[in-house]
């Protein structure tokens, strides 16, 4: 079966304080969408790359991707559902693993997992467990919540193309943070495998020095 690896990269991207979407910003030698593409292109069961970038960049795209065979970019939209149905239509059909832009490491014992667990659910995605005390409130704590219930889900997710596309007709309306959401609300069955630490998403200041860290350190 083909595996097709979607970046969506079309997000505003300027949380971290920057006028340039982070994205197209140098982690290290290379700028960090680069990176993302770069952990998915290389690994051996990978067969093709496709990117979603926001309307209007298609320079900083070009300059960070070049060299790379990612075929056509594609334009993404509003929210990240938008900007992942358009990429859907550039993937081919079989295994689709969408992935965030804005996590630069993703090691390919992780990319196994969720193609192996393919086999037995719609779809596979990275989980970790909650290692701080969570809890609801606002400026006071209204309750705290048993964190053995919970996972932070990263990605890659991996799915069936066609499971994908259908999940978002039945259930993609609202702003799903991601797509074993989606897949989730119109019932279908999704895995989870073990997550990695280096498959953070960098959405703070403090997230991209960490990052900058890992790679000085050669540690990634
Ligand atoms: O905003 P958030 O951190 O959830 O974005 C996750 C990923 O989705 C990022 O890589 C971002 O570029 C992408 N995205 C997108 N189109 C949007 C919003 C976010 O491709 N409209």
């Amino acid at each position: 079966e083909t595996v097709t690896a979607l970046i969506v990269a079309a997000g505003s991207g300027t949380r971290m304080g920057s006028d340039t979407p982070k994205q197209y910003r140098r982690l290290g030698a290379k700028p960090l969408l680069r990176h993302a593409v770069e952990a998915l292109a290389r690994h051996p069961r990978v067969d093709a790359v496709r990117v979603v970038i926001g309307a209007g960049q298609e320079d900083p795209a070009r300059e960070a991707l070049a060299g790379l065979d990612v075929g056509d970019l594609v334009t993404g939209g509003k929210e990240r559902a938008d900007s992942v149905r358009a990429g859907l239509e550039a993937c081919a059909d079989g295994i689709v693993l969408i992935h965030d832009a804005a996590r630069p490491f993703c090691p390919p014992a992780v990319v196994d997992r969720l193609i192996d667990a393919l086999s037995k659910a719609d779809g596979a995605v990275p989980v970790l467990p909650m290692a701080d005390t969570v809890a609801k409130g606002d400026s006071e704590l209204r309750g705290t919540v048993n964190r053995t219930q919970l996972l932070r889900v990263q990605t890659p997710q991996a799915f069936h193309k066609s499971d994908l596309v259908y999940a978002y007709e039945e259930a993609g309306r609202g702003t799903p943070t991601d797509e074993s959401t989606v897949m989730q609300h119109a019932g279908l069955k999704v895995a989870t495998v073990p997550g990695d630490e280096s498959l953070h998403k960098l959405t703070t200041a403090n997230d991209w020095e960490r990052a900058e860290m890992m790679l000085a350190a050669q540690m990634i």
